[in-house]
Parts: structure tokens; C-alpha cells; sequence
């Protein structure tokens, strides 16, 4: 008997310690919500002092948003859920809104009859604020480094451009033009055209990239979205010597998803694919899923080619904006696409894997979440 009253007492004793120098608010209440109990913390946090809470009620205490709709006392004095963990706002008592994760745990005596409940609440405020102003540094420097990046790659065509006027300028200050100066003229000007056309691509493949719009989600089949690309670029195909083969399986799930959005993840995929195969080959198309019929939890998109295929060393660079292959191939390549591939399919919580063999060819794979 003395050596369980010397335990209890040095549990006691280890117990008020905890509470006291604790950084979480550690507050109880009876069956009534009538509280109980409130460590040092709890009034540190809450600004209130012991002898203005002890027996209040505390949805009197914390005016918590959760108080009017679901009182976490209310779900934990349920048998079968004793322990709640939510995010919770209330006020201080100088009216100051705090956020804190509250966890509300069912409190039993011996014979099993619930008591009340023990609320651990931690104060996340300055977590929160501190995770929102990581966000904005972090967009802000993506923002530097993509608009170094524009400026870059917006700067060199419009020198060309400057050096063409400049010798067309100098070439018609004179009299009379010979044939051969008006055919130079007119070479100058087509490369001017292809430049500004080059400046028009960038910035509309920025906004993209930028995504003013927000995704408008809705159900769709994921095979027509292919289907629907595809068609648009029949004529480039077969200008280009490439067999197209389709394999599509049977009852697919829908997803949930943004048509446009998606139909441009295909056309950038396939136009890269296509791209690749200067000496023709075979694109193959495939949309799969994982799961069983009818409850597919996965569909998979895969395009893929027998084309040139992608070194090793640049793997880890495809996605980055900018990071092109193609920029002496006619002004082409603006190193867009996948990063706008990849923004796209995360919007979507999907994810991208690429396999990919020098000289043999490159297959990209989609995988998004079913409906
Ligand atoms: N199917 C593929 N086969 C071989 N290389 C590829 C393939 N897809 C992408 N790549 C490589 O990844 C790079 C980046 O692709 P991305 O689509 O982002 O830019 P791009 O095709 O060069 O230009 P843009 O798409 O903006 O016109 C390409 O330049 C190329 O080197
Ligand atoms: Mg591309």
C-alpha cells in the first residue's frame, strides 16, 4: 500500500511537471464540457489565467469555429471514436485568432464510463505564416529565374530583328535597288517574320506556363482527349513517314480532369515524339489501367517512339523551362512543352515516367487518378 502511494505520488508529481513546462495548451473537461483543468501553456497561449476558466464551459472559453458545428467533444464522448485531431481557429481572449491542431482524446475511469476529454492543442499561427511566406519566396524566385530565362531567349531573335532593319534601312536609303538587293530585302524580311513569330510563340507558350485560367475539372474519358489530338496532327504524320498504332483497352475509368489542359499534355508529347523520328518510325498509343474493371483506381496514358531517344545526362533537365535540344533545328524548340506537360499533370495529382533507349526511342507515361 505505501510502496503505490509512493508510485502515485511520483507519478502525480512527473505528471504536473509535463503539464507545467509543456509547450502544447493541455486543457480537460468534464462530461458537461465544463473545464476542468488548464496547464501554464493552455493560458499562455489563450491569454486567459486558471480562475477565469476553471468550470466554464469551453465552448464559453474558446469561441472555435468548430463550437457551432462539430464540437470535437461531441464525436470523442461516442464509444467507438475516442480520439479527434482537426485544425481548429479560435480567439484569444484579447481577440486574437490563433490556429492551432487540436487533438481531443476520450478520458475513461476504470470501469470504462467516460469522464470526459483531454485536449492537447498546439499553436501553429506562426507555422502558417511562416509556410505562406516560404510560398511566395518560392514562386517569387521561379518568377526571377523564369523571367531571366524570358528575357533571354526574347532578347537574341529581337537583336536579329534590329540588325535586319538597320540593313534594310541602309540598303533602300539609296536610289535605285538592283534585283539582287530586293531578293536580299526579302530574305531579310522572311527571317524577321520567322524571328517575330518566334517571340509571338514564346510569349503565348509563357502564358500558358503562367496558366492565367484556372483548370475547369470535370469527368471525361481519357481515350477521347486522344483521340481528339491525334486528329489535329494526322497530316504532320503522315508527311513524316510515321505508322501510328493505337492500343486502347476496354471499359477505362473516367478521371477527372481539364480537357484542354490535357489535350495540350498529349500534343506536346506527341509533337516531341514525332520530332524525334526525323527518319520516320512508329508512334504508339496507349491508354491502360490499373485496378479491376469497373474499379480501376489508376488510368495510364503512354506515348511513345522509336526515335533518337535522350542521353542520359539530359534526363534530369527535360522538364526544366527553357531546356532545349532542337533550338538550331529551324527555330523550333522553345523548351516549354514538358515543363508545361509536368505543371499540367500535377494540377491532376498524376505523376510522369519516362523510359528511354539512345537510337532506339523514348515512351512517356501518364498516370492519373480514376474518377
Ligand atoms: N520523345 C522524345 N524523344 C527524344 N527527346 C525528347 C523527347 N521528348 C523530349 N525530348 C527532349 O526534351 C527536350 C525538352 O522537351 P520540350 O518539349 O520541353 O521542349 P522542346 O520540344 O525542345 O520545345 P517546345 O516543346 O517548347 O517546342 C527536347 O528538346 C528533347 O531534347
Ligand atoms: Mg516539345
Amino acid at each position: 500500500m505505501k510502496r503505490a502511494l509512493l508510485e502515485l505520488s511520483s507519478m502525480k508529481s512527473l505528471l504536473e511537471n509535463l503539464l507545467k513546462y509543456m509547450e502544447e495548451g493541455v486543457f480537460t473537461v468534464d462530461k458537461d464540457g465544463k473545464i476542468t483543468s488548464f496547464n501554464k501553456s493552455a493560458q499562455w497561449i489563450t491569454g486567459y489565467c486558471l480562475d477565469e476558466v476553471i468550470g466554464k464551459k469551453c465552448s464559453d472559453v474558446f469561441k472555435s469555429n468548430l463550437c457551432n458545428n462539430t464540437c470535437p467533444l461531441s464525436k470523442v464522448f461516442k464509444v467507438d471514436a475516442p480520439v479527434y485531431n482537426h485544425n481548429v481557429e479560435f480567439l484569444s481572449k484579447d481577440g486574437k485568432k490563433i490556429l492551432a491542431n487540436l487533438v481531443c482524446i476520450q478520458f475513461k475511469n476504470a470501469k470504462g464510463e467516460i469522464l470526459g476529454a483531454v485536449n492537447i492543442f498546439q499553436d501553429i499561427t506562426e507555422i502558417k505564416k511562416l509556410q505562406h511566406q516560404l510560398l511566395q519566396s518560392e514562386k517569387l524566385a521561379i518568377m526571377g529565374q523564369i523571367s531571366a530565362g524570358v528575357a533571354h531567349e526574347i532578347n537574341n531573335p529581337i537583336s536579329g530583328i534590329l540588325t535586319y532593319f538597320s540593313l534594310i534601312k541602309k540598303k533602300i536609303d539609296k536610289e535605285k535597288l538592283s534585283t539582287e538587293e530586293i531578293k536580299k530585302i526579302h530574305e531579310y524580311i522572311v527571317t524577321m517574320e520567322r524571328e517575330t513569330s518566334r517571340i509571338s510563340r514564346i510569349v503565348r507558350n509563357l502564358l500558358d506556363f503562367s496558366r492565367k485560367k484556372e483548370p475547369d475539372f470535370q469527368p471525361l474519358n481519357l481515350t477521347t482527349v486522344l483521340e481528339n489530338t491525334i486528329s489535329l496532327l494526322y497530316d504532320q504524320i503522315a508527311l513524316m513517314n510515321i505508322k501510328v498504332e493505337k492500343k486502347i483497352e476496354k471499359d477505362i475509368p473516367e478521371i477527372i480532369g481539364d480537357f484542354g489542359q490535357l489535350q495540350q499534355v498529349f500534343m506536346n508529347l506527341i509533337l516531341n515524339a514525332i520530332q524525334s523520328m526525323e527518319q520516320g518510325g512508329t508512334l504508339t498509343l496507349k491508354i491502360s489501367k490499373v485496378g479491376k474493371t469497373g474499379g480501376g483506381c489508376f488510368v495510364i496514358a503512354e506515348v511513345k517512339d522509336t526515335g533518337r531517344g535522350i542521353k542520359d545526362e539530359n534526363l534530369s533537365k527535360i522538364f526544366e523551362p527553357f531546356f532545349s535540344t532542337k533550338k538550331g533545328e529551324k527555330g523550333m524548340g522553345l523548351g516549354l512543352g514538358l515543363a508545361i506537360v509536368q505543371r499540367i499533370i500535377k494540377d491532376h495529382r498524376g505523376s510522369i515516367s519516362i523510359k528511354t533507349k539512345l537510337g532506339k526511342g523514348t515512351s512517356f507515361m501518364i498516370k492519373l487518378p480514376a474518377r
